[in-house]
């Protein structure tokens, strides 16, 4: 199973500079709690901005130019990146915007942490068809312990 897991403003934006620009402690304890244990599929612009392996995960990197980064296998395309796993294990598209674009057409769960701020930033998550999209779950808060605006946990399902 393929889930994209990802955390938009409310203006679309994803990130800027290749960073981040929040830090919703809330949201870092999701995406670990929600991914560990579990295959993370990134780009290579996403690695390059954590750095570093993500711990406790087997992480793939997908590349048209890169060939080799230490902890990670290194792959030429999403399809690609997907076959490595068996159809049932759960795999996790962690970004950014050139992967989720690639991602939208075959995934099959989506978690999205709405944050309900807008931000100006260079990256956005792509345009989806949300009515193709069941939403199933959604936890809502008002702040977070050290974050000032709403953001809300919200999982959807490939109708
Ligand atoms: N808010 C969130 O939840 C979240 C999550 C993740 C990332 N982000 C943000 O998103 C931004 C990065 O996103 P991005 O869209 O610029 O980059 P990206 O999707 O992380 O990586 C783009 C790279 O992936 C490779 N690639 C893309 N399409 C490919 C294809 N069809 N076949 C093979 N390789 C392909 C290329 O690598 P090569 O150039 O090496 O060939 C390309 O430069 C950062 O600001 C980051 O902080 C936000």
């Amino acid at each position: 199973m393929v889930s994209i897991i990802v955390a938009v403003a409310q203006n679309g934006v994803i990130g800027d500079k290749n960073a981040l620009l929040w830090h919703i402690s809330e949201d870092m304890r999701f995406f670990r709690r929600t991914t560990s244990g579990h295959p993370v599929i990134m780009g290579r612009k996403t690695y390059d901005s954590l750095g570093r392996p993500l711990p406790n995960r087997t992480n793939v990197v997908i590349s048209r130019t890169t060939k080799e980064i230490e902890g990670c296998t290194v792959v030429g395309s999403l399809e690609e990146a997907i076959a490595l796993f068996p159809k049932e294990e759960e795999i996790f598209i962690t970004g950014g915007a050139q992967i989720y674009a690639l991602a939208l057409e075959v995934a099959d769960r989506l978690y999205l942490t709405r944050v309900f701020h807008s931000y100006e930033g260079d990256t956005s998550f792509p345009e989806w068809n949300q009515e193709e999209w069941k939403l199933t779950s959604e936890d809502a808060y008002p702040c977070g312990e050290k974050f000032p605006y709403p953001f809300s946990f919200e999982t959807y399902e490939r109708r």
